[in-house]
């Protein structure tokens, strides 16, 4: 028997309401099925605008949900009271990109990471000043941190301190959303070993939501890739990270920076191939939303959706899955 998914997100649509002067409405989300095991990190990519966020949002309840369901442990969250939403905070918290935007600079870190804990649960005071701690020992941060205010930290240590607060609240899922793309390489990957630290001695689930495929592989047990809204690829890790079967996907990581000069040279061969104008780029999609950018778009991509098939354990929509994996496709 398989073991009931910690989050189970079914056919998710997420539109924002636009005036017709800005433009009308803007469907962020298309059908999105997610997973998420327990002490499973899940890993979201994708280019700017193509719905991360909006799904992170939508699974803490920071967005409506235009259709689908969206279950944590079991109960349907999808319209979740505010009352319910601040009883799930307990166990569903959120790491940003930029903390101090969230920070109130003339808070300490102590109150900052104690005042989530006072309105939510009803704890004593010592109390509260032990899970703080323990959750500044957990990042990293010595107790006088807690004493000092946002300001006076690098932003890698405010990054543990953005951590800090999710952690004193002893969640069992954390949404990350791009929690490291503000930071140098060497701070990034001192706060990923954390992330994955954390995973392991409290047995965190993670949706972990970034736009650099590196950063999402190190972390992810299962990547999932999204393109203007939809899932296009989805499968273990190290699989979609190094032999993706979707032109989308493989774009990606031919975007992506690599230290080998002679695997770099071949990827920018392939992104020469995968750019970003087509022969074809104006032509309006009825079919695959990518056809547009798509080296191997034929006719068929173009009039017909593809769906997610699954080919030795990937996913991918793409009517040319088969011809990709096996090497056999031609540019159309
Ligand atoms: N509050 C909003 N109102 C209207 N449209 C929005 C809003 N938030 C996002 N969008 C639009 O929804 C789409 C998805 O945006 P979203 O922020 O989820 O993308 P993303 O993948 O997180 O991008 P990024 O990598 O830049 O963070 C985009 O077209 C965006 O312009
Ligand atoms: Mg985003």
């Amino acid at each position: 028997m398989t073991e009931e998914a910690l989050l189970r997100v079914r056919g998710l649509d997420v539109t924002y309401r636009r005036s017709r002067l800005r433009g009308g409405d803007v469907q962020a989300v298309r059908g999105v099925d997610l997973t998420v095991g327990r002490g499973e990190t899940v890993g979201l990519v994708g280019e700017s605008g193509s719905g991360k966020s909006t799904i992170g949002s939508a699974v803490l309840g920071l967005v409506p949900a235009s259709g689908g369901v969206i279950e944590f442990d079991g109960a349907d969250i999808t319209h979740g009271t505010r009352a319910e939403r601040r009883l799930l905070a307990r166990r569903m918290q959120v790491v940003f990109q930029d903390p101090y935007g969230s920070m109130n600079p003339a808070h300490t870190v102590g109150d900052t990471l104690a005042e989530a804990l006072r309105y939510n649960l009803g704890l004593s005071s010592d109390e509260i000043h032990d899970r703080v701690l323990r959750a500044l020992d957990d990042v990293g941060l010595p107790p006088g941190a807690a004493r000092r205010y946002p300001g006076a930290f690098s932003g890698g240590q405010r990054q543990r301190i953005a951590i800090a607060r999710a952690l004193v609240m002893e969640p069992d899922f954390i949404v990350c959303d791009e929690a490291v793309s503000a930071l140098d390489l060497s701070v990034q990957a001192q706060v990923l070993n954390l992330l994955a630290r954390l995973k392991q001695t409290r047995g965190l689930s993670y949706l972990f939501i970034s736009h650099d495929l590196a950063v999402v592989r190190y972390l992810s047990d299962t990547i999932v890739v999204l393109y203007a809204g939809q899932v296009v690829e989805r499968g273990p890790a190290a699989r979609i990270a190094d032999a993706p079967a979707h032109p989308y996907t493989r774009a990606l990581l031919a975007a992506a920076p690599v230290p080998d000069p002679v695997a770099q040279r071949r990827r920018q061969a392939e992104r020469r191939l995968t750019g970003t104008t087509t022969p074809a780029a104006g032509r309006v999609s009825a079919g695959c939303a990518f056809a547009p950018r798509c080296p191997f778009a034929q006719e068929t991509c173009w009039t017909t959706r593809p769906e997610l098939v699954e080919r030795d354990g990937v996913f991918a929509a793409c009517h040319r899955h088969d011809e990709i994996a096996a090497g056999t496709a031609e540019a159309a």
